[in-house]
C-alpha cells in the first residue's frame, strides 16, 4: 500500500511506524486512520516483526482526530457517520489486539484521540513536557471510542476528573496515573524506548501474543468465571513448541531459540 500519512521503518524484528502529518501535528483523518489500521494489522501478522514502535514526526506525537474531518462527518448521513466512527474504533482495537506488543514513543502533545492511542498501546514512554489531555468535552464532544482503553489504563477516578474537565496535563502526571510508564527528558526518549524494545525481544513471540490476549480476557472478570480459561491457557502454552523450548533452554542454561 502506498502510504501518504505514515512512514514505516523495519529494523530486524522491530517495526517503527511514524505518524507523518506534522503540519497538523499528526491529527488523523480518514486516510490516516485507514493507513494506520491496515499497517498495524499487517505488521501484527508478519512473523519477522516482534515489536512495533509508534511515534510521531514533527513537534507532536498526535493532536487526535482531525477536527476538520470530524466536522465533515457531522454533515454525513447517520449511516456514513457511523461507518467513519467504526473505522476509527477499529484502529484502536487493532492496536489493542495486535499479536505484537506496541510501544508508544510520545513527545510534544498527545491530545484527544492521540491520548487514546497512547492508552491503546501496551507500553508508553513520554518525553517530559509532553502535553496530554482528553480535551473532547471542551470541543463539545466525548471521548467515546477511546474510553475503554483510557479506563483500562488510568481507572475511573482519574478518568472522571480528566475526561470531565478536559484539562491538559504533563508527562509526569500521565506517569502517575498510569497512562504512560515512564516520563524522561526528551534527549533520553529514544534510549528509553529502545530499552523497552530490548526487554520485549526477550519474550517468546507466541508467549507475548498469548499474554496480551490473556490480559484482555481476564481484565475485570471474577476469578470464578475466568479460572477455567486460565487453566486451559497455561496447559496449552506449556505444551506448545515455544513453551517447551523456553523451559528446556532455562534448564540447559542456554538462550532460547527466539533470542538471536
Ligand atoms: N485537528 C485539525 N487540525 C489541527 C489539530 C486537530 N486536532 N490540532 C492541530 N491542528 C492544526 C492547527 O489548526 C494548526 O493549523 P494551521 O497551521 O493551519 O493554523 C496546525 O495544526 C498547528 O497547530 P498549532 O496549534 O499552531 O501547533 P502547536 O505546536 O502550537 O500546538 C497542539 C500543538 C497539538 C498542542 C495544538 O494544536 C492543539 O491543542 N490542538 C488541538 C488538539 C485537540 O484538542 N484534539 C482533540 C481532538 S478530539
Amino acid at each position: 500500500m502506498q502510504l501518504e500519512r505514515l512512514e514505516v521503518e523495519i529494523d530486524g524484528p522491530v517495526a517503527r511506524v511514524w505518524l507523518s502529518r506534522p503540519e497538523v501535528r499528526n491529527a488523523f483523518d480518514g486516510l490516516m486512520v485507514t493507513e494506520l489500521r491496515k499497517t498495524l494489522f499487517d505488521l501484527g501478522l508478519a512473523d519477522a516483526v516482534r515489536v512495533i514502535v509508534l511515534g510521531g514526526r514533527g513537534p507532536a506525537f498526535c493532536a487526535g482526530a482531525d477536527l476538520a474531518w470530524m466536522q465533515a462527518t457531522a454533515g454525513f448521513t447517520r449511516e456514513e457517520n457511523l461507518r467513519e466512527a467504526q473505522s476509527l474504533a477499529d484502529l484502536f482495537f487493532t492496536v489493542y489486539t495486535s499479536r505484537r506488543p506496541v510501544v508508544a514513543r510520545v513527545h510534544g502533545a498527545a491530545l484527544g484521540g492521540g491520548a487514546g492511542l497512547v492508552a491503546a498501546c501496551d507500553v508508553a514512554v513520554a518525553a517530559l513536557g509532553t502535553r496530554f489531555g482528553f480535551t473532547e468535552v471542551r470541543l463539545g464532544l466525548v471521548p467515546a471510542l477511546i474510553s475503554p482503553y483510557v479506563l483500562g489504563k488510568i481507572g475511573e477516578s482519574a478518568a472522571r476528573e480528566l475526561v470531565l474537565t478536559g484539562e491538559r496535563f504533563e508527562a509526569v502526571r500521565a506517569q502517575e496515573i498510569g497512562l504512560v510508564r515512564a516520563a524522561v527528558p526528551e534527549a533520553d526518549l529514544d534510549a528509553t524506548v529502545e530499552e523497552r524494545v530490548r526487554q520485549l525481544l526477550q519474550a517468546g513471540p507466541h508467549a507475548i501474543a498469548e499474554a496480551k490476549a490473556l490480559l484482555r480476557e481476564v481484565a475485570g472478570k471474577r476469578v470464578e468465571e475466568i479460572q477455567r480459561y486460565t487453566v486451559e491457557r497455561i496447559a496449552d502454552v506449556r505444551a506448545s513448541p515455544e513453551g517447551r523450548e523456553g523451559m528446556r533452554a532455562f534448564l540447559e542454561k542456554r538462550k532460547p531459540d527466539w533470542i538471536a
